[in-house]
């Protein structure tokens, strides 16, 4: 038996049960996370269907957790918590998310990951800024004489999803289906989205179909794109498993959409609650890069990760069996007070904001950091010149998910271009 489960849940004072989904309908559970740093950074939160696992906030534990893939592994068990707290009961579905790279130790981790890492190189984002600020310009100009919208369907979530069709090579006609997708396979317990469960697993059907067939296209015509290079990709002279190549898919389309997304919206979010924030980007634009950073860090767009212990081990001092799920809270270590000085303020000017651990670190560090730092980067630039006082209006609706912090809709209003 695991040591943990001999542990007597005691719930710190103002600690709530992480496995409760309401808990993040406000946005991240702030309160919660600081009791948690304050008196039980190592805890063990019980599951009703579950064995449990160990709920790490701080953010020097996550990083030397991170940092040892071999102890602390992604291939045992996947990095959710478990797929009844996330609504995926698709047997294909789970083995897609078990085969993804995301779920992969070293060294094969490090091969897959060196398959996809040519397209994310500097280079190549560097020549996408153009087409992203092309496209800023159009959702822009499109709200632009309205002088209100939903800035999370109107403009935080047309952009990701347009620099994630031109990188993997999803046609035109095809990308409504693909952001559907996006936002129903992180939905399945909101009940926005689906009065159960099991009403949404065909999402993962459509997926997998779309993915082989244009996979299959691409091994007939090869394009510049990440389906073509996943497609026919061959080691040791064999093509990739067909779940590794599902699970590549998906991932590409939830990662890159979801977060970038939530942080493009969450950052407009915290310049609305901090003006004098705003007023400093306003006055001196080079802060925009930091300000980027800070926005990263304040929103933690994936709110944790999960690893297995594969060795009886310790953190602080405390006993982790082999085995025991150990559950890494970025929305609880991006606001650690012992490494972001007052860590509840939104700063724009905060010297060590890149600190932030929102794309995670060590060997599974986000592929895509660059790609999205560049895209929450030319959006604000942008924004900032043409509508200066763009603002929410305060009704925010947040994904009833403890994986994702998602912003599902923020009215906003501006001085309309005349
Ligand atoms: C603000 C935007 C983003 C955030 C906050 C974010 C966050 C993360 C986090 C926390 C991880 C896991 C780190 C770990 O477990 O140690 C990750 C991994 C990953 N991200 Fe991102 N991400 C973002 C954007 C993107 C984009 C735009 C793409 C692709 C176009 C992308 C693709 C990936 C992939 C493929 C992985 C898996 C990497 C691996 O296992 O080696 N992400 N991301």
């Amino acid at each position: 038996m695991s040591i943990a489960a001999t542990v007597q849940p005691l719930y710190p004072t103002g600690v709530a049960d992480l496995n409760d989904l309401d808990l993040f309908m406000n946005g991240q559970p702030h309160e919660a996370f600081r009791n948690l740093r304050e008196q039980a950074p190592v805890f063990w939160n019980p599951e009703a269907d579950g064995p449990g696992y160990w709920v790490i906030t701080k953010y020097e534990d996550i990083v030397q957790i991170s940092k040892q893939p071999k102890l602390f592994s992604n291939a045992v068990g996947g990095h959710y918590i478990s797929y009844d707290s996330m609504g995926i009961t698709d047997p294909e579905a789970q083995t897609a998310f078990l085969a993804m790279l995301l779920a992969m130790d070293p060294p094969d981790h490090n091969v897959h990951r060196r398959l996809i890492a040519p397209a994310f190189n500097p280079s190549i984002v560097k020549q996408f800024e153009i087409g992203v600020r092309k496209k800023v310009r159009e959702l822009l100009d499109a709200i632009a004489a309205k002088g209100e919208c939903d800035f999370v369907t109107e403009v935080a979530t047309p952009l990701p999803l347009w620099t994630l069709s031109e990188l993997l090579g999803v046609p035109e006609e095809d990308r409504a289906d693909v952001i559907q997708w996006s936002n129903e396979a992180l939905a399945l317990l909101d009940p926005d989205y689906f009065a159960n469960p099991a009403a949404g697993q065909h999402v993962f059907v459509k997926m997998f179909d779309y993915g082989k067939k244009m996979m299959a296209m691409r091994r007939e015509n090869p394009a510049d794109d990440l389906l073509s290079v996943m497609a026919n990709t061959k080691i040791d002279g064999v093509g990739l498993p067909q779940a590794t190549l599902d699970g590549f898919f998906v991932l590409m389309v939830l990662a890159g959409n979801e977060t970038t997304r939530n942080t493009i919206a969450g950052g407009l979010r915290a310049l609305t609650e901090f003006p004098e924030q705003r007023r400093k980007l306003l006055a001196d634009r080079s802060l925009i890069p930091n300000a980027v950073e800070e926005m990263l860090r304040y929103v933690s767009a994936i709110i944790y990760m999960r690893r297995t212990a594969t060795a009886d081990t310790e953190i602080r001092g405390q006993k982790i069996a082999k085995g025991d799920k150990v559950v890494m809270w970025y929305g609880g270590a991006n606001f650690d007070a012992d490494v972001f000085a007052d860590p509840y303020q939104f700063d724009v000017t905060r010297a060590n904001a890149r600190d932030h651990l929102a794309f995670g670190i060590g060997q599974h560090f986000c592929i895509g950091s660059q790609v999205a730092r560049m895209q929450i980067r030319v959006m604000y630039e942008e924004i900032l010149n043409r509508f200066p006082d763009i603002h929410a209006k305060g009704t925010y609706r947040y994904l009833r998910s403890n994986h994702l912090s998602g912003l599902k809709s923020m009215p906003v209003a501006f001085t309309a271009e005349g």
